[in-house]
């Protein structure tokens, strides 16, 4: 027999004899003259209809088993399907407790449920739709990327650097018994910390390869437990070497979010329906429902707005709402005026350039101007997430960057990255995108732990 896909028998054109699909049953329906199964095995938010004799039932048969089933691909007669499987053979492969099974047959299980169940709830349908699609997100992020010749980069995951100079590092030890056979404290003899960011790095390729970019796993340890925070997620990270304009950066941004949300759309379009159908309606602004929301995501950036940060601030100091953080100028902009500026411009993507000097990391280019000091910086903000992606121009000129670097007591550490400013120095920017944030954005995902395959420290010591 043949071994088949579900999705390739979903889709067959023609019916064929002997074959063999395997899978999980995820329901099964027993009547006086025939059997119904439902197999699914995460090729497709579609199961596959198996059609059996009811003398084919046997006691391990049930909702979460694993089978094999063998027989005749048929045209269904059923107008919602293409092609359903006469079964000859039911094989079970792995039979499942159905009691204490958490998840249950023909039963929508909120997404905090199944969060408790890390190890089992990428059998649950929203789970298997989620994966699927940040499957094909990754690879159309890659592609976008190689399509406009940019070099992919394996930046290093361990680091000595806080690119973001904000100490929120994860340290690396190592263990009490490697350290004593060891005799050293620090195994790299300087301290080293999982990386929070992969721009320097990627710094210094930009200087060989003109376009470059990284897609890897980034940490953080910020003390915020928030429905947007992750200590361990994923950032695409791209630079680009003679780029003298922020515009050109924010470009960037908008095609990569453009292509990469397109491509899903076509690659996935029932996966991210059911998401757009059950998920996300409930916790979106009102015009998110009058206009369907795969509309607006294909209008994304048409309607986006670039506002300074200086504009910003005026804007939430005029609000009728009151915030938690007052808004000053020279304060950084919190979750909560983030989001009151997309409502602000209708709900739209918004921009946000030219943060103050003092508010940013070393490596941004000075804007020098005056009495209020900016840096070349760039946030987008989102609707229903605020920040989804941070860059700026970098700071390409030497006597700027030594003499920040020394006022920062970094010189000694960043002799290198000065080393890059004089050996063919040019302009340049990038940008860094959270991976988990934009997932959320396009599927109207509330809590980020729902946008990940393993969600941490919910429940099982295994992970
Ligand atoms: O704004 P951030 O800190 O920028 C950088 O790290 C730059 N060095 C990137 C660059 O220019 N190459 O982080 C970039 C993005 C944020 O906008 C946010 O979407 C995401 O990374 N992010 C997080 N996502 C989930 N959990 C966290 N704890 C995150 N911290 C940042
Ligand atoms: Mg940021």
């Amino acid at each position: 027999a043949v071994r088949l896909r579900v999705r390739e028998a979903l889709g067959a054109r023609e019916p064929a004899g002997e074959v063999k699909v395997q899978g999980w049953v995820r329901s099964v329906r027993s009547q006086k003259e025939v059997l119904f199964l439902h197999i699914n095995d995460g090729s497709s938010l579609e199961n596959l209809q198996v059609v059996a004799d009811p003398s084919l039932e046997n006691r391990d048969l049930t909702f979460g088993s694993a089978v094999e089933v063998q027989g005749k691909l048929v045209k269904s007669p059923h107008r919602m399907q293409n092609m359903e499987l006469k079964a000859e053979t039911i094989h079970v492969v792995g039979p499942c407790d159905t009691w204490s099974f958490p998840l249950k047959m023909r039963e929508r299980h909120p997404l905090e449920y199944v969060r408790q169940f890390p190890h089992l709830r990428c059998r649950n349908k929203t789970l298997g739709s989620l994966l699927r699609i940040r499957s094909e997100a990754t690879a159309a992020i890659h592609s976008f990327f190689q399509e406009n010749g940019y070099v992919h980069i394996h930046t290093p995951i361990i680091t000595s650097n806080d690119c973001e100079g904000a100490g929120e590092l994860f340290q690396i030890e190592m263990s009490n018994e490697a350290r004593e056979s060891a005799e050293k404290t620090h195994f790299f003899n300087v301290p080293a910390f999982l990386t929070v960011s992969g721009q320097l790095h990627l710094e210094v390729m930009a200087g060989a390869f003109t376009h470059v970019f990284t897609f890897g796993p980034t940490f953080r340890a910020e003390n915020s437990q928030s429905r947007r925070h992750l200590a361990e997620f994923y950032m695409v990270e791209a630079e680009l070497s003679f780029t003298e304009s922020l515009q050109d950066v924010m470009q960037v941004m908008e095609d990569l979010f453009k292509t990469a949300t397109n491509t899903v759309l076509s690659k996935c379009p029932c996966d991210v329906e059911l998401f757009h159908k059950y998920i996300a309606p409930a916790q979106k602004p009102e015009n998110f429902l009058v206009i369907p929301f795969i509309v607006i995501l294909k209008r994304f950036f048409f309607f986006s707005c670039r506002i300074s940060y200086n504009e910003a601030v005026e804007i939430l100091k005029q609000a009728s709402q009151t915030f938690t953080f007052k808004p000053e100028w020279g304060c950084d902009l919190q979750t909560e005026h983030e989001k009151y500026l997309v409502k602000h411009c209708g709900e739209v993507p918004v921009f946000v350039i030219n943060y103050p000097y003092n508010l940013k990391p070393f490596y941004m280019r000075d804007n020098e101007d005056g009495p209020q000091h900016t840096v070349a910086a760039v946030d987008l903000l989102v609707p229903g997430i605020g920040e989804l992606c941070g860059g700026s121009l970098r700071e390409e000129r030497l006597p700027f960057l030594e003499s920040r670097l020394q006022r920062l007591g970094l010189a000694d550490a960043y002799q290198w990255y000065l080393d890059l400013r004089k050996f063919g120095s040019v302009p340049h920017g990038g940008f860094g995108m959270g991976f988990e944030r934009y997932l959320q954005c396009i599927l109207g995902v509330d809590n980020i732990k729902d946008v990940i395959p393993f969600p941490r420290f919910s429940h099982s010591c295994l992970l």
